[in-house]
Parts: structure tokens; C-alpha cells; sequence
């Protein structure tokens, strides 16, 4: 089974860098690795010089990759919702309801469910086939409410799946008054148990404390050390674990007195990231010259080999 990590941390830290670069090394190592970025503007195929879409293609030996679109998912998912409502309600409330979803259909909310339903899917259908799979996220509150979405969307489900047995109850009921014979299985309680089992399926491979893990990106500044705590804090109300974090961006040395005071600064914050954060590995990457790009990836994937 895979182990599943999530890449989070503010924007632009380095978080599509250093996913890419430890699926990467994972792959170089002999891992089969899946990297999944779940990054609207698709910064993955970029980095990656290829165009990657919403199926998985190889990018390299060992190592495939894919792009979600989270606006794409989001559609598809309020459609599918209107689509199993419209065999649940009357027409009267399935119009007020459409309104809502519509209205739904720009809240992060619906973003995330969707994502959610989407990984879900992924996690299901290619745990088996990975060694890790490797989320690239957005920047940090939108994944750790992600991660929190498996409670609430089961608790509606569940009341979703109550409402349906109760009506077809009450059908059963009546045909039997009127003489007519039991129907077949409702296709909507099947839709539903079958989401509900993916669901399921899903958090129990996720939730298990060896598959799952947290990655947070930072560099050694004021601003990512705190909002980490905090994201650190809020996770354990979770009981995600965060395994890893990558320090990135960590500066030369230099006798240019500017950098050399910023230097000074830096072994600062470095020293309370060691002190504070308890995780397995603290990975330090350095700052290169040149942006990430396949080339510069390699490079930094050095930096995550096991020692
Ligand atoms: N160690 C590094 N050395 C030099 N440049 C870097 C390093 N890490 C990242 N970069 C550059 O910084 C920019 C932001 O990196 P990246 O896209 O990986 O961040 P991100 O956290 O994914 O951003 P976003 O929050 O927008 O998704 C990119 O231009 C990348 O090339
Ligand atoms: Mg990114």
C-alpha cells in the first residue's frame, strides 16, 4: 500500500519544487512514485517541460504524474450531486435546490469537496500500484480543511442515505397496500453506499499513521515558522502527522556583510525550526541560481536522498 504525503506550506515557499524533487529522488531510488498536483495553473507540466493532464502519464522511470483541475472536478462533482438529487426530490425542491448548488458552485467549499472526491478516487484506484503517492497543494488552510472533510461529507452522506431508505420505505409500503411487487434494488441507495464505501476505503488507508503523512515546506523566516506552528497545531486536532518538513531556499555563504547578516538571521530561525518541530527528517535545501526546471529538479532531489 502507498504511503500518501501531502505538500503544503504558504504560497510560494517551494512546495510544487520540492514535491516534484522528492518524487524524484523517491523515483531514483527505485520507489514507483505518483506526483499529483492539485495546482490550477499547472506550474507541475512547467516545471516538468510536458504536458501532464488529468490522466497519469509516465515522466519518468519509476515516477508518473497527473494534474487535477479544481474548478474541472468542482463541475463535474455539483453536477453529479444534481443528477442523484433529481431521483431523490420533487421537482419543486429540486429547483430550489439547484440554486443552491449553483451558488455552491463558487464557494471554496465546493472546490474542496470536489478535490476531495478526486483524490479519493486516485488514493482508491492506485494505492496498490505505489510506493508513494505525492500531493502538490495549495498553500496551507485550504488542505488541512481538506483533510477534515472525510467526517463531515460521511455524516452527510449517512443522512443522505437515511432520508433515501425512509422514502423507498414509505414506496414499499404503499405498493404492497395498492398489490404491487417489491421494486429492485433503489439505484440511488446504491450510488450512495458505493461513495460511501470509497469514502471509507479511502480514510482507512489514509488514516492509518504509516501511509499518511504531512510535509511542510517553509523558509527559515518569521512569517512560514509561525503559520507552520499553527498548521502543525491544527493538524494533530486531526491526527494527521506531519513526517517531514524541507527547510528550502537556505542561503550560501558568503562574506558580502548584507548576506552575511541575513546568514546570521537564518541560522536563527533554523535553530528554533530544530528545536520546536518535532518530525522524522528536517530536510535543508539550498538556494539555487537558476529557477526549478527539469534540469535544476535533479539537482535538488540530491537533497532528499536517504542519507
Ligand atoms: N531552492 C530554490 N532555489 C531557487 N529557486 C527556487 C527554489 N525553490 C523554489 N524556487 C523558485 O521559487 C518559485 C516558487 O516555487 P514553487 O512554485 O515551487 O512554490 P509553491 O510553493 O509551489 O508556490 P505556490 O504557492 O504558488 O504554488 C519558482 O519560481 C521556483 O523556481
Ligand atoms: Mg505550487
Amino acid at each position: 500500500m502507498s504511503k500518501i504525503l501531502f505538500f503544503g506550506g504558504k504560497g510560494g515557499v517551494g512546495k510544487t519544487s520540492c514535491s516534484s524533487a522528492f518524487a524524484v529522488s523517491k523515483a531514483d531510488q527505485g520507489c514507483k512514485v505518483l506526483l499529483v498536483s492539485t495546482d490550477p495553473a499547472h506550474s507541475t507540466s512547467d516545471l516538468f517541460n510536458m504536458k501532464i493532464g488529468p490522466k497519469i502519464i509516465p515522466i519518468k522511470e519509476n515516477l508518473d504524474a497527473l494534474e487535477i483541475d479544481p474548478q474541472k472536478e468542482a463541475d463535474g462533482y455539483i453536477r453529479e450531486i444534481k443528477s442523484n438529487m433529481s431521483r431523490i426530490v420533487s421537482p419543486i425542491i429540486l429547483d430550489e435546490m439547484n440554486k443552491q448548488l449553483d451558488a455552491a458552485r463558487v464557494s471554496p467549499g465546493s472546490h474542496e469537496s470536489a478535490l476531495f472526491d478526486k483524490m479519493v478516487q486516485i488514493i482508491n484506484e492506485t494505492s496498490e500500484h505505489y510506493d508513494f503517492i505525492i500531493f502538490d497543494t495549495a498553500p496551507t488552510g485550504h488542505t488541512v480543511r481538506l483533510l477534515s472533510l472525510p467526517e463531515m461529507l460521511g455524516a452527510w452522506m449517512d443522512s443522505l442515505l437515511k432520508k433515501r431508505r425512509n422514502t423507498m420505505a414509505l414506496k414499499r409500503m404503499t405498493n404492497r397496500i395498492k398489490g404491487h411487487k417489491e421494486s429492485e434494488e433503489d439505484p440511488i441507495i446504491k450510488i450512495l453506499t458505493r461513495r460511501k464505501e470509497n469514502l471509507e476505503k479511502a480514510r482507512s488507508i489514509m488514516m492509518d499513521e504509516d501511509n499518511l503523512g504531512f510535509v511542510f515546506v517553509m523558509n527559515a523566516e518569521r512569517l512560514p515558522i509561525e503559520e507552520t506552528k499553527k498548521a502543525v497545531q491544527l493538524l494533530k486536532k486531526y491526527k494527521i502527522p506531519v513526517k517531514y518538513l524541507v527547510v528550502n531556499r537556505i542561503l550560501p555563504d558568503t562574506m558580502d556583510p548584507f548576506w552575511s547578516q541575513k546568514k546570521k538571521y537564518e541560522k536563527t530561525y533554523l535553530d528554533e525550526i530544530e528545536s520546536y518541530f518535532k518530525v522524522e527528517t528536517i530536510y535543508k535545501v539550498p538556494m539555487f541560481q537558476e529557477d526549478m526546471q527539469s534540469g535544476t529538479i535533479n539537482q535538488m532531489a540530491d537533497y532528499f536522498k536517504e542519507s
